[in-house]
């Protein structure tokens, strides 16, 4: 397995290019099986997660490739009904297809996506709005066999029972092509949510949002068109907690700060200097690091659980007393021995983790555990003295482009090793 051995401690200095959002690339290139026809997504970051999907694509019969960050369609007609647990197992978001499909196609047959490193997920939201739609489910030999009725979904009028990103994406979809007015309410609006429906309107869908109910008006057919993927806010954060833990100062292109409005409130208070340098490049510099009391993770457009890990680490040198509190998944909190390994004082008592500065850090074999959990590890890794190697990086790969040559770029001393 592939490692990184970073050499610390280092002060990130330089530039760095923001990608495009894994998490909005994925649900867009899936609900181009809503239509046939054909289309360029561009800003697809290239990341295992993003290869992965395609290859998945492909598996089921869709006419796709993926180069140079673009996403090309040229027929995504289905022709294998069934996605596999080789494949779905890898990667949970693949469970989003099931909506765009089986409205599309009366019957489809998708591997359950089990638990994972960071809490049980369960895919329970997803299904029963199908289910309201419409949709036979059976669990049978580890599958989700889903069988539409009628000829078309039915429109619902429904409450999501908890905010889920996947479960919005996967019903939004499913009922741009359903016979009627759909109304969700409890949505999920992350940026991700909302690429997803610009690019869905774009293709003829009627899909509007009013606080957090998403109405979709029903439409027989779709027409692929071009996109741009918006770019990354937690790989955008990722690199600003970066910044602020060594005490850096990056020029951050193609950076949306929109998207990410209250976590720099925040970083703004713990010492964070912003200052635009053109469209979308903004110069980002801390020169002295304060504390924070208390963070806690919310669905957007609160504290993002995606950029949790990486707080922890940033406070590991400052943090007094800090309180972070994860509210979103169970068990987030696989980065917290890893962390411990590097000298950290860290306290985990239920969903919170209370940080006590330490005036040292030193350089640790530690293990990626999920992808935003890795970033924490690297960001240790340049706040702490001598050799730090990383172990497991395919997390890594599965959600930060380049992420070794944009650290190098900045100063990093990192060297990937088989
Ligand atoms: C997405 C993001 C992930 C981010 C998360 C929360 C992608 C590819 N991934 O994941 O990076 O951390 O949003 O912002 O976009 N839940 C249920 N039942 C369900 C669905 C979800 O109980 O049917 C629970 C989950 O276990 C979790 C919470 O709801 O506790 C939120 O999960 P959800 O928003 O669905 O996350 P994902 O869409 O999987």
């Amino acid at each position: 397995m592939q490692k990184v051995i970073i050499e610390g401690p280092v002060t990130l200095k330089g530039e760095v290019n923001i990608s495009g959002s894994k998490n909005a690339s994925l649900p867009i290139m899936i609900s181009t099986a809503l239509s046939k026809g054909s289309c360029l997504i561009s800003n697809v970051p290239n990341l295992r997660d993003t290869r992965f999907l395609v290859s998945i694509l492909q598996d089921l019969g869709c006419k796709v490739d993926f180069q140079k960050n673009i996403f090309a369609v040229h027929n995504s007609s289905i022709k294998k009904k069934s996605a596999d647990y080789e494949y779905v197992r890898q990667m949970r978001a693949s469970i989003v297809l099931l909506g765009p499909v089986i409205a599309r196609y009366p019957k489809f047959k998708i591997a359950l996506p089990g638990g994972c490193s960071i809490g049980t997920r369960g895919i329970d939201l997803h299904l029963e709005a199908l289910k309201l739609m419409g949709v036979k489910i059976s669990i049978r030999g580890g599958y989700v066999i889903a069988e539409r009725k009628n000829k078309q979904l039915n429109a619902i009028n429904h409450k999501f029972p908890k905010i889920s990103v996947g479960a919005t994406q996967n019903i939004l979809m499913a009922a741009t092509l359903a016979n009627g007015k759909t109304v969700l309410k409890n949505c999920a609006i992350e940026p991700e949510v909302i690429d997803l429906i610009n690019f869905l309107n774009s293709c003829g869908a009627k899909i509007s949002i009013k606080n957090r109910i998403i109405t979709i008006l029903g439409v027989t057919e779709l027409e692929l068109q071009n996109h741009e993927v918006i770019p990354d806010r937690v790989e955008a954060g990722s690199y600003i907690l970066a910044v602020m833990a060594t005490k850096g100062k990056v020029i951050l292109k193609d950076f949306e700060p929109t998207h990410l409005e209250f976590p720099l409130n925040i970083y703004q208070s713990m010492g964070l200097k912003i200052k635009k340098v053109s469209n979308r490049s903004y110069e980002l510099s801390c020169r002295n690091l304060k504390t924070i009391k208390k963070i806690n993770t919310r669905e957007y457009p609160g504290y993002p659980t995606d950029l949790q890990a990486q707080i922890i680490a940033t406070l590991l040198k400052t943090g007094i007393k800090s309180r972070v509190t994860e509210n979103i998944f169970e068990n987030r909190f696989i980065h917290i021995p890893e962390l411990r390994r590097f000298g950290a004082d860290l306290k985990l008592k239920d969903k919170t983790v209370e940080i006590q500065k330490v005036s040292e850090l030193y350089g640790a074999e530690v293990m990626a555990t999920d992808i935003r959990a890795s970033f924490s590890l690297i960001i240790a890794a340049m706040m702490a003295k001598g050799t730090t190697t990383i172990d497991r990086i395919y997390h890594l790969d599965r959600g930060y482009e380049d992420f070794d040559l944009k650290l190098k770029k900045c100063g990093v001393n990192i060297k990937r090793k088989k």
